[in-house]
């Protein structure tokens, strides 16, 4: 980073191509941080569209007690909607944020390097396609550079500065400068496929779509697994709604085809549907949920609780799981204490992973429901495992001789997986 390159100043204006999610979001960042922004949409009436979600977004932040209205009015009169590309000529930055294709990308940027100085950079909001073959095909290859910003624009603060092979250093640094002191958090990349977030987050859309392929579970109960156990803020499949399907699909096989088609970021053919059925996401009011206002919740899949134990069996010390006990006391369950090697047994079934520390497996009534179906499931791993000595089902020489044939366990798996995985 060259702490020496200073920001656009206010006084340049800026220019926004495509009104949609990011673009309406990016023009709100940059009319907040003091440009005069003009945006512009294909689609007649967008950019009109586009103005508005930011008011109503801003006019709600003012009812929060976040903003003053005249804060608001203030960023709003900076904003202005245009119905035509020729308005743009005296931008000093354009950042187009429309469809994700080379080649429609690359051809509103050929009209826009018509209009506009030569000065002017040219960044694109691109998640995924090449910076490099971008900017090969334009005039003034060097001015082009990728200002990639996550959404929600106005309060996500990260943003990629993507540099292709023939974007000028300076540019990279002013654009890192602007982002900078538009409040944002700035970082530079080089240009390959799905740059750092959106390559790296790619399995986390991609084997989420394959679990559901294989029927493991529902995308509520997925959603809930990494947002409540996870730390996730959000789920895949509500997360990919809110991206859009259409967008986050163009993504993934873009990143496929710049990843010469490595099997690890294949597209979904469940996504690839909900974008042929134009399921998109929030934007198109259904995408893996429904988003109209009468519409029923979605819930993740539950378990009532099983059938409380009378007693449970503690043997030596159980660590971080050790909190469970004084659980099982309040639920009226008897605790017997023994020596051991740090577990706890239902009277009939226990589990233990051969890796991890000690765990419980069952259920108690608790007061708090486990709401996914892993409790469920482990609890009847044991017939596999079952042995009178559960010290001996630890040594590795009598895992690799399991006390049922394959056989016998996939036809124990078959015949409890649905009822574990509905
Ligand atoms: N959605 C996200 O979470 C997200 C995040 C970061 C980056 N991006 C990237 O931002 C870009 C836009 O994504 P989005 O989610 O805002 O899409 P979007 O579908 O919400 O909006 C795209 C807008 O561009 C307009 N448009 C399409 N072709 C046009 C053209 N030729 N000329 C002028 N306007 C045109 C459309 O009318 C639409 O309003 C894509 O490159 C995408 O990869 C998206």
């Amino acid at each position: 980073m060259n702490e020496q390159v200073a920001p656009l100043p206010r006084e340049v204006s800026v220019a926004v191509i495509g009104a949609g999610t990011m673009g309406s979001g990016i023009a709100l960042v940059a009319a907040t941080a003091g440009h005069s922004v003009l945006i512009y949409d294909g689609a007649p009436g967008a950019a009109e569209a586009g103005c508005k979600r930011q008011r109503a977004d801003l006019e709600r932040l003012v009812t929060r007690g976040k903003l003053t209205a005249a804060e608001c009015q203030d960023r709003l009169t900076r904003l202005q909607p245009v119905e035509s590309l020729s308005a743009l000529a005296g931008a000093g930055l354009v950042i187009e944020a429309i469809v994700e294709n080379l080649d429609i990308k690359v051809d509103v940027l050929r009209k826009v390097e018509e209009l506009t100085t030569p000065k002017t950079i040219l960044a694109t909001n691109t998640s995924s396609l090449s910076v490099t073959a971008l900017s090969s095909r334009m005039d003034r290859p060097g001015r082009v550079v990728g200002m990639h910003f996550f959404n929600p624009a106005p309060s996500l603060p990260l943003v990629e500065v993507v540099s292709g092979r023939l974007t000028e250093r300076p540019v990279a640094e002013t654009i890192f400068a602007t982002a900078k002191a538009w409040g944002k958090t700035p970082v530079h990349c080089a240009s390959s496929p799905g740059f750092i977030v959106n390559r790296v987050a790619r399995p986390f859309y991609g084997e989420a779509l394959r679990l559901i392929s294989e029927r493991a579970a529902s995308p509520a109960t997925l959603d809930a697994v990494l947002r409540e156990t996870g730390g996730f803020r959000m789920g895949p499949f509500a997360l990919m709604d809110l991206i859009g399907h259409d967008v986050n699909f163009a993504v993934t096989r873009s990143v496929y085809e710049g990843m010469a088609q490595d099997p690890r970021y294949r597209p979904s053919l469940v996504q690839e549907e909900l974008v042929n059925a134009r399921l998109l996401g929030r934007k198109s009011g259904r995408g893996f949920y429904d988003y109209a206002k009468d519409a029923p919740q979605t819930l993740p899949a539950d378990y009532a609780p099983g059938p409380t134990p009378a007693e449970i069996v503690v043997e030596g010390d159980l660590g971080p799981a050790a909190a469970l006990v004084g659980l099982a006391r309040d639920a009226g369950i008897a605790v017997i204490v023994r020596k051991g090697a740090g577990l706890i047994r239902l009277t009939t079934q226990f589990w233990r992973s051969p890796t991890a520390g000690p765990q419980l497996s069952g259920q108690f009534r608790t007061g708090r429901r486990p709401f996914c179906s892993t409790s469920r499931w482990t609890m009847r791993r044991p017939p596999v495992w079952r042995s009178h000595d559960p010290t001996k089902l630890m040594t590795p020489r009598s895992r690799k001789r399991p006390a049922f044939s394959r056989r016998s366990a996939r036809r124990f798996r078959s015949s409890t997986m649905p009822q574990a995985l509905s």
